[in-house]
């Protein structure tokens, strides 16, 4: 990754822990990594473990983000959780637009563009996902794809908004597959998102694209050699405070 930009690493925990499995896997991070001030460090618990994780993350330098937000602010939209709920928290960023949310229930570029919205109305800073299936891939839709997702989320949202703006590749046959995107394939479309940024006006160079899909301690240090692999959103390696905290401690 260039020097110019603070590299990210991130921890979707998805649909795991309870709240005592989250305080001890949040506490023992706090302990390992929550002193470092050269890397961003994110965790993002299911709702349920949020206040627990933000407590027992409390006087260190981790960020808790939640997993998914509601575009609206409230009123009769049954399961969701606003970002006024989320604020109350003390939850400031949030991870939108996963693939599980886009492919399992149903979250169209439309829906994922009202959440950045959203999230910027409220201060939030989002963490933008995009990337395609082996279909698209084999089919040799990949760059298409991406730039239609990151197109959707982003256009027009003016150079301010650049700050509140992370954006997470995450190839979905790279997910939870173990079958990781070669750091070449990562970097090609990393470069590509990039390009994407600088054309919608967006300070291209100050915002961190991170690369998820199968991210563990022993293909991080390659991925993070790249120069335009920002960070890492990690999903089975940030369960273990052994596995996670070797990938925070990555050397590229
Ligand atoms: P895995 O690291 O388990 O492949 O999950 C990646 C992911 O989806 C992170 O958001």
């Amino acid at each position: 990754m260039a020097a110019s930009r603070t590299p990210i690493l991130a921890g979707n925990w998805k649909m795991h822990g309870t709240t005592a499995e989250a305080k001890a896997l949040a506490g023992g991070l706090a302990a390992r990594v929550g002193g470092r001030t050269d890397r961003g460090v994110v965790l993002a618990p299911p709702f349920t473990a949020l206040a627990t994780v933000r407590d027992a993350v409390a006087g260190s330098n981790i960020v808790v983000a939640a997993q998914n937000m509601s575009w609206a602010d409230k009123g009769a939209f049954t399961g969701e959780v606003s970002p006024g709920m989320l604020a109350d928290l003390g939850v400031r960023h949030v991870i939108l637009g996963h693939s599980e949310r886009r492919e399992i229930f149903g979250e169209g570029d439309d829906v994922v563009r009202k959440k950045v919205e959203a999230a910027l109305k409220h201060g939030f800073t989002s963490i933008v996902c995009v990337g395609e299936t082996l279909a698209e891939r084999d089919a040799g839709r990949t760059l298409e794809v991406v730039k239609r997702q990151v197109d959707a989320a982003l256009n027009g949202l003016g150079a301010d908004a650049g700050g509140s703006i992370v954006v997470a590749y995450e190839p979905v046959w790279a997910i939870g597959t173990g079958r990781v995107a070669t750091r070449e394939q990562a970097q090609e479309v990393h470069g590509e998102i990039r390009g994407l940024l600088r054309d919608l006006a967006l300070p291209a160079d100050a915002i961190a694209i991170l690369y998820g899909g199968s991210v563990k301690p022993d293909n991080v240090d390659g991925l993070m050699a790249e120069p335009d692999i920002d960070g890492a959103l990690v999903g089975g390696a940030s369960l273990e405070v052994e596995s996670f905290t070797r990938i925070v401690e990555y050397r590229a």
